[in-house]
Protein backbone atom coordinates (compact mmCIF):
# COMPACT_ATOMS: atom_id res chain seq x y z
CA UNK A 1 0.00 0.00 0.00
CA UNK A 2 0.75 3.40 -0.01
CA UNK A 3 0.60 6.51 2.64
CA UNK A 4 -0.39 10.10 0.82
CA UNK A 5 0.28 13.10 2.79
CA UNK A 6 -2.14 15.98 1.71
CA UNK A 7 -2.54 19.19 3.65
CA UNK A 8 -1.59 23.20 3.07
CA UNK A 9 1.26 24.69 1.71
CA UNK A 10 3.82 24.65 4.76
CA UNK A 11 1.93 21.86 6.32
CA UNK A 12 5.55 20.18 5.92
CA UNK A 13 4.02 17.39 3.19
CA UNK A 14 7.51 16.94 1.57
CA UNK A 15 9.91 16.96 5.02
CA UNK A 16 7.24 14.98 7.11
CA UNK A 17 7.17 12.01 3.51
CA UNK A 18 10.96 11.86 3.42
CA UNK A 19 11.11 11.27 6.99
CA UNK A 20 8.22 8.70 7.06
CA UNK A 21 9.54 6.99 3.73
CA UNK A 22 12.83 6.68 5.98
CA UNK A 23 10.83 5.11 8.68
CA UNK A 24 9.01 2.52 6.39
CA UNK A 25 12.00 2.12 3.92
CA UNK A 26 10.23 2.94 1.32
CA UNK A 27 10.57 5.70 -1.63
CA UNK A 28 9.17 8.83 -1.59
CA UNK A 29 7.77 10.61 -4.19
CA UNK A 30 6.74 14.95 -4.25
CA UNK A 31 3.98 15.06 -7.19
CA UNK A 32 4.96 18.20 -8.00
CA UNK A 33 8.98 17.60 -8.17
CA UNK A 34 7.42 14.11 -10.27
CA UNK A 35 6.21 16.24 -12.94
CA UNK A 36 9.34 18.73 -12.74
CA UNK A 37 11.69 15.69 -13.48
CA UNK A 38 9.48 14.45 -15.98
CA UNK A 39 8.99 18.10 -18.01
CA UNK A 40 12.83 19.20 -16.90
CA UNK A 41 9.93 22.38 -16.21
CA UNK A 42 8.97 23.86 -12.39
CA UNK A 43 5.64 23.98 -11.80
CA UNK A 44 5.36 27.71 -11.79
CA UNK A 45 7.19 27.69 -15.55
CA UNK A 46 4.58 24.95 -16.75
CA UNK A 47 1.38 27.18 -15.21
CA UNK A 48 2.94 29.99 -17.49
CA UNK A 49 3.85 28.21 -20.76
CA UNK A 50 0.52 26.10 -20.61
CA UNK A 51 -1.80 27.60 -17.75
CA UNK A 52 -3.58 25.47 -14.95
CA UNK A 53 -5.99 23.41 -17.00
CA UNK A 54 -2.99 21.36 -19.01
CA UNK A 55 -0.89 21.16 -15.41
CA UNK A 56 -3.90 19.97 -13.62
CA UNK A 57 -4.32 16.98 -16.38
CA UNK A 58 0.01 16.29 -15.74
CA UNK A 59 -1.05 16.12 -12.25
CA UNK A 60 -4.10 13.90 -12.42
CA UNK A 61 -2.09 11.50 -15.30
CA UNK A 62 0.85 11.36 -12.48
CA UNK A 63 -1.16 10.37 -9.30
CA UNK A 64 -3.15 7.92 -11.51
CA UNK A 65 0.21 6.13 -11.91
CA UNK A 66 1.50 6.55 -8.80
CA UNK A 67 -1.51 5.22 -7.05
CA UNK A 68 -0.99 2.10 -9.23
CA UNK A 69 2.25 1.60 -7.52
CA UNK A 70 2.84 0.22 -3.93
CA UNK A 71 5.37 1.01 -1.02
CA UNK A 72 5.27 4.48 -1.78
CA UNK A 73 4.64 7.76 0.32
CA UNK A 74 2.95 10.22 -1.81
CA UNK A 75 3.39 14.38 -1.59
CA UNK A 76 0.37 16.08 -3.43
CA UNK A 77 0.51 19.36 -4.25
CA UNK A 78 -2.22 21.51 -2.05
CA UNK A 79 -4.73 22.40 -5.32
CA UNK A 80 -4.15 18.33 -6.17
CA UNK A 81 -6.62 16.59 -4.25
CA UNK A 82 -9.71 19.36 -5.20
CA UNK A 83 -10.31 16.59 -7.86
CA UNK A 84 -12.00 14.22 -6.23
CA UNK A 85 -11.12 11.82 -8.87
CA UNK A 86 -7.31 11.84 -7.46
CA UNK A 87 -8.59 11.45 -4.11
CA UNK A 88 -10.58 8.64 -5.04
CA UNK A 89 -7.35 6.66 -6.26
CA UNK A 90 -5.24 7.85 -3.73
CA UNK A 91 -7.83 6.78 -0.90
CA UNK A 92 -8.14 3.36 -2.49
CA UNK A 93 -3.67 2.72 -2.91
CA UNK A 94 -4.13 3.59 1.17
CA UNK A 95 -4.12 5.83 3.94
CA UNK A 96 -4.37 9.65 3.06
CA UNK A 97 -3.31 12.02 6.39
CA UNK A 98 -4.33 15.23 6.11
CA UNK A 99 -1.40 17.79 7.79
CA UNK A 100 -2.71 20.87 9.20
CA UNK A 101 -1.19 24.08 10.69
CA UNK A 102 -2.25 27.34 11.43
CA UNK A 103 -2.04 30.41 9.45
CA UNK A 104 0.91 31.81 11.52
CA UNK A 105 2.82 28.50 11.57
CA UNK A 106 2.75 28.22 8.02
CA UNK A 107 4.18 31.77 7.52
CA UNK A 108 6.99 30.97 10.10
CA UNK A 109 7.86 27.60 8.51
CA UNK A 110 7.89 29.60 4.90
CA UNK A 111 9.30 32.93 5.83
CA UNK A 112 12.70 32.29 3.72
CA UNK A 113 11.11 31.01 0.39
CA UNK A 114 10.53 33.88 -2.33
CA UNK A 115 8.83 31.94 -4.56
CA UNK A 116 5.64 31.75 -2.43
CA UNK A 117 3.19 34.46 -3.98
CA UNK A 118 0.52 33.03 -1.32
CA UNK A 119 2.38 35.12 1.38
CA UNK A 120 2.12 38.20 -0.24
CA UNK A 121 -1.15 40.67 0.04
CA UNK A 122 -3.91 39.66 -2.84
CA UNK A 123 -4.69 42.93 -4.68
CA UNK A 124 -7.82 43.51 -2.32
CA UNK A 125 -5.78 43.78 0.71
CA UNK A 126 -6.79 40.87 1.99
CA UNK A 127 -4.51 37.66 2.59
CA UNK A 128 -3.69 34.94 0.33
CA UNK A 129 -2.74 32.48 2.78
CA UNK A 130 -6.13 32.88 5.10
CA UNK A 131 -8.42 32.94 1.98
CA UNK A 132 -7.34 29.94 0.66
CA UNK A 133 -7.07 28.21 4.23
CA UNK A 134 -10.94 29.22 4.87
CA UNK A 135 -11.58 28.38 1.02
CA UNK A 136 -10.09 24.71 1.54
CA UNK A 137 -11.42 23.89 5.08
CA UNK A 138 -14.38 21.90 4.23
CA UNK A 139 -11.69 20.27 2.06
CA UNK A 140 -9.40 19.44 4.75
CA UNK A 141 -11.76 18.70 7.24
CA UNK A 142 -13.42 15.78 5.08
CA UNK A 143 -10.33 13.32 5.44
CA UNK A 144 -10.65 10.82 8.16
CA UNK A 145 -7.11 11.32 9.07
CA UNK A 146 -5.93 14.61 10.57
CA UNK A 147 -2.93 15.73 12.11
CA UNK A 148 -2.01 18.85 13.55
CA UNK A 149 1.65 20.09 13.14
CA UNK A 150 1.74 23.20 14.52
CA UNK A 151 4.73 22.95 17.64
CA UNK A 152 5.56 19.74 16.83
CA UNK A 153 8.97 18.73 15.11
CA UNK A 154 8.67 16.97 11.77
CA UNK A 155 9.70 13.38 13.27
CA UNK A 156 7.29 13.74 16.17
CA UNK A 157 4.64 14.15 13.02
CA UNK A 158 6.12 11.38 11.20
CA UNK A 159 6.29 8.77 13.94
CA UNK A 160 2.47 10.22 14.68
CA UNK A 161 1.68 9.30 11.37
CA UNK A 162 3.04 5.62 11.53
CA UNK A 163 1.99 5.06 14.97
CA UNK A 164 -1.72 6.90 14.81
CA UNK A 165 -2.71 6.18 11.34
CA UNK A 166 -1.39 3.50 9.73
CA UNK A 167 -2.06 0.07 9.29
CA UNK A 168 -0.71 -2.09 12.32
CA UNK A 169 0.41 -5.46 12.12
CA UNK A 170 0.49 -6.37 16.23
CA UNK A 171 4.21 -7.03 16.93
CA UNK A 172 3.46 -10.43 18.91
CA UNK A 173 1.12 -12.58 16.80
CA UNK A 174 0.59 -16.45 16.26
CA UNK A 175 1.61 -17.73 12.88
CA UNK A 176 -1.86 -19.31 12.94
CA UNK A 177 -3.76 -16.43 14.34
CA UNK A 178 -5.95 -14.23 11.42
CA UNK A 179 -4.06 -11.55 10.24
CA UNK A 180 -5.75 -8.28 11.87
CA UNK A 181 -5.00 -4.94 10.50
CA UNK A 182 -5.64 -1.93 12.68
CA UNK A 183 -5.62 1.39 11.28
CA UNK A 184 -7.91 4.41 10.92
CA UNK A 185 -9.20 4.87 7.74
CA UNK A 186 -8.47 1.22 6.71
CA UNK A 187 -11.81 0.70 5.20
CA UNK A 188 -10.99 3.73 2.80
CA UNK A 189 -8.54 1.17 1.18
CA UNK A 190 -9.88 -2.30 1.86
CA UNK A 191 -9.07 -3.15 -1.94
CA UNK A 192 -6.22 -2.72 -1.60
CA UNK A 193 -6.10 -4.20 1.47
CA UNK A 194 -7.56 -7.79 0.22
CA UNK A 195 -5.58 -7.65 -2.65
CA UNK A 196 -2.60 -7.72 -0.49
CA UNK A 197 -4.36 -10.42 1.78
CA UNK A 198 -4.56 -12.32 -1.52
CA UNK A 199 -8.37 -12.18 -0.90
CA UNK A 200 -11.16 -11.77 -3.64
CA UNK A 201 -13.63 -8.61 -2.74
CA UNK A 202 -16.24 -10.04 -0.33
CA UNK A 203 -19.85 -11.38 -2.30
CA UNK A 204 -21.80 -10.10 0.50
CA UNK A 205 -21.68 -7.76 3.35
CA UNK A 206 -23.37 -8.63 6.41
CA UNK A 207 -24.26 -5.90 8.92
CA UNK A 208 -26.87 -4.76 11.30
CA UNK A 209 -29.74 -2.29 10.96
CA UNK A 210 -28.13 0.28 13.21
CA UNK A 211 -24.77 0.14 11.42
CA UNK A 212 -26.52 0.02 7.61
CA UNK A 213 -27.31 3.22 7.30
CA UNK A 214 -24.24 4.26 9.42
CA UNK A 215 -21.46 2.75 7.66
CA UNK A 216 -22.82 -0.21 5.57
CA UNK A 217 -24.76 1.09 2.57
CA UNK A 218 -21.73 3.50 1.36
CA UNK A 219 -19.29 0.88 2.16
CA UNK A 220 -21.40 -1.93 -0.32
CA UNK A 221 -21.92 1.15 -2.95
CA UNK A 222 -18.20 1.65 -2.86
CA UNK A 223 -17.11 -1.65 -3.26
CA UNK A 224 -19.64 -2.60 -5.70
CA UNK A 225 -20.78 -5.46 -3.16
CA UNK A 226 -24.28 -6.37 -1.99
CA UNK A 227 -25.27 -5.42 1.59
CA UNK A 228 -27.57 -7.54 3.95
CA UNK A 229 -28.61 -6.59 7.10
CA UNK A 230 -30.14 -7.74 10.07
CA UNK A 231 -31.70 -7.07 13.01
CA UNK A 232 -29.77 -5.35 15.59
CA UNK A 233 -29.13 -6.56 19.36
CA UNK A 234 -28.00 -9.08 21.33
CA UNK A 235 -31.77 -10.26 21.32
CA UNK A 236 -31.34 -10.86 18.08
CA UNK A 237 -28.19 -13.28 18.63
CA UNK A 238 -30.66 -15.78 17.54
CA UNK A 239 -30.84 -19.57 15.09
CA UNK A 240 -33.76 -16.68 13.31
CA UNK A 241 -31.38 -14.99 12.61
CA UNK A 242 -29.04 -17.12 11.28
CA UNK A 243 -31.54 -18.56 8.88
CA UNK A 244 -31.91 -15.03 7.53
CA UNK A 245 -28.22 -15.23 6.63
CA UNK A 246 -28.11 -18.53 5.09
CA UNK A 247 -31.03 -17.08 2.93
CA UNK A 248 -29.34 -13.82 2.22
CA UNK A 249 -26.12 -16.15 1.56
CA UNK A 250 -28.32 -18.47 -0.85
CA UNK A 251 -30.11 -15.43 -2.44
CA UNK A 252 -26.56 -13.80 -3.18
CA UNK A 253 -25.28 -16.96 -4.96
CA UNK A 254 -22.39 -17.49 -2.28
CA UNK A 255 -20.43 -20.32 -3.27
CA UNK A 256 -17.67 -22.15 -1.38
CA UNK A 257 -14.91 -20.21 -2.65
CA UNK A 258 -16.88 -17.27 -1.87
CA UNK A 259 -15.86 -14.65 0.86
CA UNK A 260 -18.46 -13.05 3.52
CA UNK A 261 -17.89 -9.09 4.85
CA UNK A 262 -19.03 -8.75 8.78
CA UNK A 263 -19.17 -4.98 9.39
CA UNK A 264 -20.51 -5.00 12.99
CA UNK A 265 -20.38 -5.15 16.82
CA UNK A 266 -19.61 -8.64 18.86
CA UNK A 267 -23.55 -9.49 18.03
CA UNK A 268 -22.88 -9.61 13.88
CA UNK A 269 -19.53 -10.92 14.15
CA UNK A 270 -20.26 -13.37 16.30
CA UNK A 271 -23.30 -14.30 13.91
CA UNK A 272 -21.78 -13.74 10.40
CA UNK A 273 -18.67 -15.71 11.24
CA UNK A 274 -20.88 -18.70 12.54
CA UNK A 275 -22.85 -18.89 9.12
CA UNK A 276 -19.88 -18.67 7.51
CA UNK A 277 -18.66 -21.56 9.67
CA UNK A 278 -21.45 -23.66 8.73
CA UNK A 279 -22.81 -22.40 5.34
CA UNK A 280 -21.92 -25.03 2.94
CA UNK A 281 -19.53 -26.67 5.54
CA UNK A 282 -17.74 -23.10 6.10
CA UNK A 283 -16.72 -20.13 3.59
CA UNK A 284 -14.11 -17.58 4.41
CA UNK A 285 -14.82 -14.37 5.93
CA UNK A 286 -13.68 -10.87 6.77
CA UNK A 287 -13.88 -9.21 9.94
CA UNK A 288 -14.49 -5.68 10.65
CA UNK A 289 -15.62 -4.86 13.86
CA UNK A 290 -17.87 -1.42 14.39
CA UNK A 291 -17.85 -1.26 18.63
CA UNK A 292 -14.88 -0.32 20.81
CA UNK A 293 -16.19 -4.10 22.54
CA UNK A 294 -15.66 -5.85 19.35
CA UNK A 295 -12.44 -4.54 18.37
CA UNK A 296 -10.61 -5.38 21.82
CA UNK A 297 -12.38 -8.48 22.01
CA UNK A 298 -15.19 -10.03 19.90
CA UNK A 299 -13.11 -10.00 16.81
CA UNK A 300 -10.01 -11.63 18.20
CA UNK A 301 -9.86 -15.04 19.00
CA UNK A 302 -12.42 -17.20 16.30
CA UNK A 303 -15.20 -18.31 18.68
CA UNK A 304 -18.16 -17.76 16.75
CA UNK A 305 -21.90 -18.39 17.75
CA UNK A 306 -25.34 -17.75 18.45
CA UNK A 307 -27.25 -17.73 21.86
CA UNK A 308 -30.17 -20.19 22.80
CA UNK A 309 -33.61 -19.55 25.12
CA UNK A 310 -31.59 -21.57 27.84
CA UNK A 311 -28.28 -19.45 27.72
CA UNK A 312 -25.63 -17.17 26.07
CA UNK A 313 -23.80 -18.31 23.11
CA UNK A 314 -24.63 -22.32 23.62
CA UNK A 315 -24.17 -22.96 19.82
CA UNK A 316 -21.41 -21.91 18.04
CA UNK A 317 -17.67 -22.99 16.59
CA UNK A 318 -14.21 -21.56 15.98
CA UNK A 319 -13.96 -20.22 12.81
CA UNK A 320 -11.52 -17.55 12.65
CA UNK A 321 -11.98 -14.92 10.48
CA UNK A 322 -9.01 -14.79 7.09
CA UNK A 323 -8.96 -11.09 8.17
CA UNK A 324 -9.77 -8.70 10.45
CA UNK A 325 -10.11 -5.31 9.86
CA UNK A 326 -10.15 -2.91 12.81
CA UNK A 327 -10.85 0.86 11.39
CA UNK A 328 -11.56 2.99 14.74
CA UNK A 329 -13.01 5.47 12.52
CA UNK A 330 -16.28 4.00 12.72
CA UNK A 331 -16.29 4.39 16.33
CA UNK A 332 -17.06 8.21 15.75
CA UNK A 333 -20.86 6.86 15.55
CA UNK A 334 -20.79 4.79 18.65
CA UNK A 335 -23.38 5.92 21.32
CA UNK A 336 -21.51 6.48 24.76
CA UNK A 337 -23.44 3.26 26.40
CA UNK A 338 -21.77 1.09 24.04
CA UNK A 339 -18.08 3.04 24.33
CA UNK A 340 -18.72 2.38 27.78
CA UNK A 341 -19.29 -1.02 27.52
CA UNK A 342 -16.54 -1.79 25.24
CA UNK A 343 -14.29 0.17 28.03
CA UNK A 344 -15.74 -2.74 30.36
CA UNK A 345 -14.06 -5.49 27.98
CA UNK A 346 -10.59 -3.51 27.59
CA UNK A 347 -11.26 -3.14 31.59
CA UNK A 348 -11.15 -6.99 31.99
CA UNK A 349 -8.14 -7.41 29.82
CA UNK A 350 -6.32 -5.03 32.04
CA UNK A 351 -7.86 -7.03 35.05
CA UNK A 352 -6.22 -9.94 33.56
CA UNK A 353 -2.80 -9.10 32.00
CA UNK A 354 -2.44 -5.61 32.62
CA UNK A 355 -1.94 -3.68 35.59
CA UNK A 356 -1.40 -0.07 33.75
CA UNK A 357 -4.49 -0.66 31.54
CA UNK A 358 -6.46 -1.14 34.66
CA UNK A 359 -5.86 1.54 36.61
CA UNK A 360 -5.18 3.88 33.49
CA UNK A 361 -8.28 3.18 31.23
CA UNK A 362 -9.86 6.74 30.51
CA UNK A 363 -13.15 7.32 30.20
CA UNK A 364 -13.43 9.87 27.63
CA UNK A 365 -14.18 8.78 23.63
CA UNK A 366 -12.08 8.11 21.73
CA UNK A 367 -9.46 5.44 23.27
CA UNK A 368 -6.12 6.95 22.57
CA UNK A 369 -4.47 4.42 19.82
CA UNK A 370 -2.00 3.05 22.49
CA UNK A 371 -4.28 2.31 24.77
CA UNK A 372 -6.31 0.60 22.22
CA UNK A 373 -3.80 -1.84 21.25
CA UNK A 374 -2.92 -2.53 25.06
CA UNK A 375 -6.38 -4.16 24.67
CA UNK A 376 -5.96 -5.59 21.89
CA UNK A 377 -2.79 -7.65 22.92
CA UNK A 378 -3.76 -8.79 26.28
CA UNK A 379 -6.25 -10.75 24.45
CA UNK A 380 -4.21 -11.97 21.07
CA UNK A 381 -1.20 -13.10 23.69
CA UNK A 382 -3.32 -15.44 25.14
CA UNK A 383 -5.64 -16.48 22.24
CA UNK A 384 -1.79 -17.06 20.64
CA UNK A 385 -1.01 -19.48 23.67
CA UNK A 386 -3.85 -21.21 24.09
CA UNK A 387 -5.81 -20.89 20.62
CA UNK A 388 -8.22 -23.71 21.52
CA UNK A 389 -9.13 -22.96 25.69
CA UNK A 390 -7.21 -26.17 26.79
CA UNK A 391 -6.02 -23.52 29.89
CA UNK A 392 -4.80 -20.22 29.77
CA UNK A 393 -8.00 -19.07 27.68
CA UNK A 394 -10.00 -19.44 30.16
CA UNK A 395 -8.65 -16.44 31.66
CA UNK A 396 -10.92 -14.23 29.44
CA UNK A 397 -14.34 -15.76 30.89
CA UNK A 398 -13.50 -13.71 34.02
CA UNK A 399 -16.26 -11.68 35.18
CA UNK A 400 -18.62 -13.70 32.21
CA UNK A 401 -19.66 -16.70 34.48
CA UNK A 402 -21.99 -14.47 36.72
CA UNK A 403 -22.00 -11.72 33.63
CA UNK A 404 -23.46 -14.06 31.27
CA UNK A 405 -26.29 -15.33 33.77
CA UNK A 406 -26.79 -11.23 34.91
CA UNK A 407 -27.17 -11.02 30.76
CA UNK A 408 -29.86 -13.53 30.54
CA UNK A 409 -31.69 -13.07 33.73
CA UNK A 410 -32.68 -9.54 31.96
CA UNK A 411 -33.22 -11.09 28.97
CA UNK A 412 -30.66 -9.70 27.34
CA UNK A 413 -32.01 -6.01 27.54
CA UNK A 414 -28.19 -5.34 28.88
CA UNK A 415 -25.86 -4.09 27.13
CA UNK A 416 -22.94 -7.10 27.06
CA UNK A 417 -20.30 -4.84 28.53
CA UNK A 418 -22.54 -4.09 31.17
CA UNK A 419 -23.73 -7.35 32.33
CA UNK A 420 -19.36 -8.06 32.47
CA UNK A 421 -18.66 -4.95 34.61
CA UNK A 422 -21.16 -6.08 37.30
CA UNK A 423 -19.85 -9.75 37.00
CA UNK A 424 -16.32 -8.57 37.60
CA UNK A 425 -17.05 -6.82 40.70
CA UNK A 426 -19.69 -10.15 42.25
CA UNK A 427 -16.41 -12.03 41.05
CA UNK A 428 -14.16 -10.26 42.71
CA UNK A 429 -16.41 -10.73 45.78
CA UNK A 430 -16.12 -14.65 45.44
CA UNK A 431 -12.58 -14.26 45.29
CA UNK A 432 -12.74 -12.60 48.45
CA UNK A 433 -14.51 -14.94 49.97
CA UNK A 434 -12.49 -17.87 48.41
CA UNK A 435 -9.38 -15.87 49.88
CA UNK A 436 -7.60 -15.62 46.52
CA UNK A 437 -7.77 -11.47 46.69
CA UNK A 438 -7.27 -9.01 48.85
CA UNK A 439 -10.42 -7.67 51.03
CA UNK A 440 -9.67 -4.34 48.95
CA UNK A 441 -10.01 -5.90 45.29
CA UNK A 442 -13.70 -5.53 45.25
CA UNK A 443 -13.56 -1.55 46.06
CA UNK A 444 -11.02 -0.84 43.69
CA UNK A 445 -13.25 -2.42 41.01
CA UNK A 446 -16.29 -0.52 41.73
CA UNK A 447 -14.30 2.17 41.77
CA UNK A 448 -13.16 2.06 37.97
CA UNK A 449 -16.29 1.11 36.94
CA UNK A 450 -17.99 4.12 38.12
CA UNK A 451 -15.09 6.20 36.87
CA UNK A 452 -15.63 4.84 33.22
CA UNK A 453 -19.87 5.35 33.72
CA UNK A 454 -20.29 1.54 34.32
CA UNK A 455 -23.06 0.28 36.59
CA UNK A 456 -22.00 -1.62 39.10
CA UNK A 457 -25.42 -3.35 40.76
CA UNK A 458 -28.71 -4.17 38.52
CA UNK A 459 -31.75 -2.93 40.05
CA UNK A 460 -34.70 -5.72 40.35
CA UNK A 461 -32.12 -8.60 39.73
CA UNK A 462 -33.38 -11.63 41.24
CA UNK A 463 -30.17 -13.97 42.54
CA UNK A 464 -31.73 -16.91 42.16
CA UNK A 465 -32.44 -15.77 38.51
CA UNK A 466 -29.01 -15.30 37.75
CA UNK A 467 -28.11 -18.65 39.86
CA UNK A 468 -30.35 -20.61 37.27
CA UNK A 469 -29.16 -19.18 33.98
CA UNK A 470 -25.76 -19.96 34.83
CA UNK A 471 -26.26 -23.86 35.48
CA UNK A 472 -26.53 -23.25 31.82
CA UNK A 473 -22.91 -22.13 31.41
CA UNK A 474 -20.72 -23.30 28.88
CA UNK A 475 -17.93 -23.26 30.92
CA UNK A 476 -18.80 -26.21 33.82
CA UNK A 477 -16.37 -29.30 34.00
CA UNK A 478 -18.18 -32.43 35.50
CA UNK A 479 -21.27 -30.80 35.77
CA UNK A 480 -19.35 -28.20 38.24
CA UNK A 481 -18.87 -24.07 37.52
CA UNK A 482 -15.06 -23.38 36.56
CA UNK A 483 -14.46 -19.75 37.31
CA UNK A 484 -11.78 -17.80 36.31
CA UNK A 485 -11.21 -15.03 39.22
CA UNK A 486 -9.57 -12.24 39.73
CA UNK A 487 -6.90 -12.08 42.07
CA UNK A 488 -5.87 -8.89 41.43
CA UNK A 489 -4.99 -6.10 38.56
CA UNK A 490 -2.89 -8.17 36.02
CA UNK A 491 -3.75 -11.68 37.83
CA UNK A 492 -6.06 -13.51 37.36
CA UNK A 493 -7.04 -17.92 38.44
CA UNK A 494 -8.65 -19.76 35.85
CA UNK A 495 -10.40 -23.16 36.67
CA UNK A 496 -11.69 -22.18 40.19
CA UNK A 497 -14.77 -24.09 42.00
CA UNK A 498 -16.65 -22.48 44.59
CA UNK A 499 -19.78 -23.93 46.80
CA UNK A 500 -23.39 -22.38 46.03
CA UNK A 501 -23.38 -20.67 49.58
CA UNK A 502 -20.19 -18.45 48.22
CA UNK A 503 -21.98 -18.01 44.70
CA UNK A 504 -25.17 -16.78 45.96
CA UNK A 505 -23.64 -14.19 48.34
CA UNK A 506 -21.20 -12.46 45.15
CA UNK A 507 -24.59 -12.28 42.85
CA UNK A 508 -26.57 -11.08 45.84
CA UNK A 509 -23.99 -8.31 46.63
CA UNK A 510 -24.63 -6.99 43.13
CA UNK A 511 -28.25 -7.29 43.07
CA UNK A 512 -30.52 -3.89 44.56
N1 LIG B 1 -16.55 -14.11 19.97
C1 LIG B 1 -15.99 -13.65 21.05
O1 LIG B 1 -14.88 -14.03 21.40
C2 LIG B 1 -16.71 -12.61 21.86
C3 LIG B 1 -16.00 -11.89 22.84
C4 LIG B 1 -16.67 -10.88 23.52
C5 LIG B 1 -18.00 -10.62 23.25
N2 LIG B 1 -18.64 -11.36 22.30
C6 LIG B 1 -20.04 -11.12 22.00
O2 LIG B 1 -20.16 -9.78 21.51
C7 LIG B 1 -21.48 -9.34 21.76
C8 LIG B 1 -21.46 -7.92 22.23
O3 LIG B 1 -20.87 -7.12 21.24
P1 LIG B 1 -21.24 -5.58 21.07
O4 LIG B 1 -21.22 -4.91 22.38
O5 LIG B 1 -20.39 -5.07 19.99
O6 LIG B 1 -22.78 -5.64 20.67
P2 LIG B 1 -23.62 -5.29 19.37
O7 LIG B 1 -23.06 -5.97 18.17
O8 LIG B 1 -25.02 -5.57 19.71
O9 LIG B 1 -23.42 -3.72 19.21
C9 LIG B 1 -23.95 -2.86 20.17
C10 LIG B 1 -24.91 -1.84 19.53
O10 LIG B 1 -24.16 -0.86 18.83
C11 LIG B 1 -24.65 -0.73 17.49
N3 LIG B 1 -23.48 -0.35 16.70
C12 LIG B 1 -22.47 -1.14 16.26
N4 LIG B 1 -21.52 -0.41 15.67
C13 LIG B 1 -21.92 0.87 15.70
C14 LIG B 1 -21.36 2.10 15.25
N5 LIG B 1 -20.15 2.15 14.68
N6 LIG B 1 -22.08 3.23 15.44
C15 LIG B 1 -23.28 3.19 16.06
N7 LIG B 1 -23.86 2.07 16.52
C16 LIG B 1 -23.18 0.92 16.35
C17 LIG B 1 -25.24 -2.08 17.19
O11 LIG B 1 -26.19 -2.00 16.16
C18 LIG B 1 -25.86 -2.44 18.52
O12 LIG B 1 -27.11 -1.80 18.66
C19 LIG B 1 -22.11 -10.31 22.75
O13 LIG B 1 -23.03 -11.12 22.09
C20 LIG B 1 -20.93 -11.14 23.20
O14 LIG B 1 -21.30 -12.46 23.55
C21 LIG B 1 -18.02 -12.34 21.62
ZN1 LIG C 1 -17.51 -10.53 26.84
Amino acid sequence: MNLSLYGPPGSGKTTVGKLCARLMQCDFVDVDAHIESATGSTVAELFASEGELRFRARERAAILQLAQRDNLVIATGGGALLDANNRTALEASGPVVCLRASAATIRARLSGDRTRPLLQPAADGELQLEQLLAQRQQLYDSFALQLPTDGLAPQVVAQRILAEALAWQPPRQNESSPALLLGSGALQYLPRVLQQAGLPLPALIVTDTNVAPLWGTALGSRLGVPVCSVPAGEAHKTLATMRLLYDAFLDHGLERGSVVLALGGGVLGDMAGFAAATYMRGVRWINAPTTLLAMVDASLGGKVGVDLPQGKNLVGAFHPPALVVSDPCVLATLPPAQHAAGLAEALKHGLIADAALFAELPAAAPLPRALLQRAIQVKLDIVARDPLEHGERAKLNVGHTIGHGIEAACGYTLPHGFAIGIGLLAEAQLAVRLQLADAALPATIRARLLQLGLPVAQRGLHAQQVRAAMQRDKKKQAGQLAFALPRAPGLVEYGVHANDADIMAAIESVCT
